[in-house]
């Protein structure tokens, strides 16, 4: 008896070790943004030159709407002119739910936010950050030509014995206290993972696995979409996927202790002084003049390019991980400490620059 149940479980063992995902959450269409909170107030998270607006006046500015092909548009405001000393309008939103160790997100996107001062992001983070981790899947800023991808966490998560594909490993302590709160940063090395080659190759999606056994994402142009992934399927099969791009294995990291279940976080910020875009040197890398002088209160076409469209951001979970709704509504926005610290990503992402240049 017993052996024949041992012998049962030999057989399904291998369905099981699959990772298998079923969709719990769609913002899709003209119901994208139900579940989201807008910060509404200035950039006091990074001192961009930014205000992340009101879901009302992101209504009524069209900085989050819903385009006649029914994706989702989060953008910079390119119609003021605005005033020496003011910020100029932009959108930060988070979603109400979190999502537990056990999920993974897809963002099937078309155009991602680029141009000299802009540096937005597609991310994650619990609310008590540091405590619960950030996963940062999509980040870029002002020209560059490469997307990157880090993790953020309390001291003691390392990455050893990764299994991706991208070699651009710029750092491999996820701590928030080590090398300026860099991160464990790797960069994207698809040349279309980012800017005006995004959008010309019909852009593309980032599958963002946030398993026990460790964090995984994957990007893939418009044109390298796994089949097993295209289309409106209701689950997830990893191994259908291939080798991620980045990879964070539990090996020297607990993905349970570490990370908590996480909000996700779209935002477009601009300038400052501690932020990423603004910073002089990593601005003249890619771009040329003063970033608030020439930008943020220069002609608004030069924010033609600062937008996200967005087809889908769709959820999966394993049967232990739904979407949690917070407790505290305020939580969701209160915390974002990562970019409170002054200088942390400015320094990521100058050294991201010199694999570029
Ligand atoms: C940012 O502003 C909001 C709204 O005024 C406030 O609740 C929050 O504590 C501020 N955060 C920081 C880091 O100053
Ligand atoms: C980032 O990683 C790439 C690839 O390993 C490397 O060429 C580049 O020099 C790194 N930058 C820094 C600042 O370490
Ligand atoms: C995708 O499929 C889900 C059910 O699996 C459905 O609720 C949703 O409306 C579909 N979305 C689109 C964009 O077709
Ligand atoms: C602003 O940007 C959008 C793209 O988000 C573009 O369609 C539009 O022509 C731009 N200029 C104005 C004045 O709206």
């Amino acid at each position: 008896m017993f052996s024949k149940i041992a012998a049962a479980l030999v057989l399904i063992l291998p369905t099981i070790a699959r990772a298998q995902y079923s969709l719990v959450k769609e913002y899709a269409g003209t119901t994208f943004f139900d579940d989201w909170t807008f910060y509404g107030n200035f950039d006091n998270l990074t001192n961009g030159d930014a205000i992340f607006v009101t879901a009302s006046q992101a209504a009524s500015e069209k900085l989050a709407f819903v385009n006649s092909a029914g994706n989702a548009i989060i953008k910079v405001d390119n119609t003021t002119q605005v005033p020496f000393n003011d910020k100029r309008n932009t959108v930060r939103i988070a979603s109400t739910d979190r999502f537990a160790v056990g999920s993974l997100w897809i963002a099937d996107m078309l155009h991602l936010p680029f141009g000299c001062s802009v540096w937005p992001a597609f991310w994650s983070q619990a609310p008590d950050w540091p405590t619960g981790g950030e996963i940062d899947t999509f980040e870029g800023v002002n020209m560059v030509q490469n997307s990157q991808f880090a993790l953020h966490t309390e001291p003691g998560c390392t990455v050893t014995n990764a299994v991706q594909t991208s070699t651009l490993v710029n750092s491999t302590d996820c701590s928030f206290q080590s090398n300026n709160n860099e991160g464990c940063q790797v960069t994207n090395p698809d040349p279309s993972s980012y800017g005006a080659n995004f959008a010309a190759a019909g852009g593309g999606v980032f599958v963002t696995e946030f398993a026990e056994k460790g964090i995984s994402i994957w990007f893939f142009s418009r044109k390298n979409i796994p089949s097993s992934i295209q289309g409106n399927g209701s689950t997830v099969d990893t191994t259908t996927l291939g080798t991620p791009v980045v990879n964070y294995p539990s090996t020297s990291c607990s993905i349970d202790k570490f990370f908590e279940p996480q909000n996700l976080i779209f935002d477009i910020t601009l300038c400052g002084v501690s932020a990423a875009a603004g910073n002089p040197t990593t601005f003249a890398q890619t771009c040329s003049g003063i970033c608030y002088n020439d930008y943020v209160i220069g002609p608004p076409s030069n924010y033609d390019n600062a937008y996200f469209e967005v087809q889908s951001v769709r959820v999966f979970g394993t049967s232990s991980a739904v979407d949690i709704k917070p407790t505290n509504g305020a939580s969701t926005w209160a915390a974002s400490l990562r970019h409170v610290i002054a200088g942390s990503v400015m320094a990521a992402v100058a050294y991201m620059l010199p694999a570029i240049l």
